[in-house]
């Protein structure tokens, strides 16, 4: 057994929030108590010393571009799960837009094979929803639940056909799938490349309007209302979005929604090289960007500072159930070009604990809170039984020096791409070990 002795324990799913010790043994959580190992467990155990330390359940992100099969010179399901330990994060959910998209068993099946040899952490692959994510066909979810897929998705892309998710949404309610959205109205982006508003307007780049998600994101909670179907929206971005969430949920719509750490920490001003007014990051710790670094230019774009601050009442007040990611690695043949022409994504598993403690120490959001939408949130969106240090749980642990401060150096990730936007920032809250399943899969060397 391995007894985490001493470190503020703090569990949301189990309302845990003080000094305890916590106890594996074979894999699952044994027990979370109050008291220190007897001299005996000391004797025939290990035991880690978890003082100053967080000891929290380790942490699921619903939206992981993991690149695999089909752009391993990206990414790989290695080197994406390696990343995922040193971030803190036991479970992910694989995105299907890969090379092939993630459109039938075999794909699906592929992935968590490839995972379990990788053995960092647990990978949950999405499908498709329409056929090679084209929007036109549905997939045969039916096929893909079986092979282990525990949502559907068309992610990078919005099913712009009404009728289309109209079918999905009924086909995926029946199977009891969630369905999750990248709302996106394609006739409203045309070829904008970043937010409109007066910096795009500044810097002469073409416009995608907030409308474009809400938009969609009104169909879609139209359609879910309708079918019945649980409909979860990916990466908020939008003010209007969070309005739009909050008045369906009110009407008894089964909607769930995710954000991402760059969308709670960032602006378009991050476009124009800009640091953002985030007040959590002091000037130094955050030096400016170059102006139209590609860096800061994923889908849906960074937006206004309003936007932003919804984003963050809308996680502390709950409308937004999880913290996700959106990892999304590229190389520097899709970033080094002109801003125009360059691909959408940013990098996020080895920054996303760091920059939500950042909204901790702001004040935006209470601790357990915030543990809460990267852990027990998350799971609890797509009903997974993770993301707790309940008894009888998988052994999902990591242990978190809350004020260790550190300078992202994006060479030093494990991730394969290097696309992070927080390259030299100076963050605070470093990642010490991850534990999942009772195996320590990641130890940070300093
Ligand atoms: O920025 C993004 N990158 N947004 C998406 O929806 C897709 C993703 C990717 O696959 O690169
Ligand atoms: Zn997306």
């Amino acid at each position: 057994m391995i007894f985490l002795e001493g470190g503020r324990v703090v569990d949301p799913a189990t309302r845990v929030d003080g000094i305890r010790t916590v106890i594996l043994d074979g894999g699952r959580i044994k027990e979370v108590r109050e008291q220190a190992p007897s001299p005996g467990e000391r004797a025939s155990n290990e035991v880690v010393d978890c003082r100053g330390l967080l000891v929290l359940p380790g942490l699921v992100d619903l939206h992981v571009h993991l690149r695999e099969p089909g752009e391993e010179g990206k990414e790989t399901i290695a080197t994406g799960t390696r990343a995922a330990a040193a971030g803190g994060v036991t479970t992910v959910v694989a995105m299907p837009n890969t090379k092939p998209v993630c459109d039938s068993a075999s794909v699906a099946r592929f992935v968590q094979a490839r995972a379990r040899e990788a053995g960092f952490a647990r990978v949950l692959p999405a499908g498709a929803i329409t056929r090679g994510s084209l929007g036109e066909s549905l997939s045969d979810m039916a096929e893909l639940k079986d092979a282990g897929c525990i949502c559907v998705t068309d992610d990078g892309r919005p099913v712009m056909s009404a009728g289309v998710m109209r079918r999905a949404l009924e086909y995926a309610r029946d199977l009891g799938l969630p369905v999750m959205v990248h709302a996106e109205d394609l006739t409203l982006t045309g070829p904008g490349c970043m937010n409109e508003g007066s910096v795009a307007t500044r810097l002469g780049l073409p416009g995608i309007p907030a409308a474009a998600e809400v938009a969609m994101v009104q169909r879609d909670l139209l359609l879910a209302e309708m079918t019945g179907a649980h409909l979860h929206v990916a990466h908020v971005s939008a003010a209007g979005t969070v309005r739009a969430i909050r008045e369906a949920r009110a009407r008894g719509v089964r909607v769930t929604a995710e954000a991402t750490p760059h969308h709670f920490t960032l602006t378009d001003e991050a476009v124009a090289g800009a640091l953002a007014s985030v007040p959590a990051f002091r000037q130094e710790d955050a030096p400016p960007v170059e102006p139209y670094d590609t860096h800061a230019k994923m889908s849906p774009p960074l937006r206004s500072e309003s936007d932003r601050q919804a984003i963050v009442g809308a996680l502390s007040d709950g409308i937004i159930d999880a913290i996700a990611t959106d990892h999304a690695p590229h190389g520097p043949l899709e970033k080094d070009v002109e801003f125009e022409r360059a691909a959408n994504g940013v990098i996020g598993l080895e920054t996303s604990l760091a920059l939500t403690l950042a909204l901790v120490r702001a004040g935006d959001l209470a601790l357990p809170r915030a543990v809460e939408r990267l852990s027990s949130g998350p799971a609890r969106c797509f009903g997974l039984p993770y993301g707790t240090l309940a008894t009888g749980a998988p052994a999902d642990v990591v242990l978190v020096d809350p004020d260790r401060a550190w300078k992202v150096d994006p060479q030093r990730f494990h991730s394969r791409s290097r696309n992070s936007p927080f390259a030299t920032w100076t963050l605070r809250g470093r990642v010490i070990r991850t534990y999942l399943e009772g195996r320590l899969v990641h130890r940070s060397e300093e």
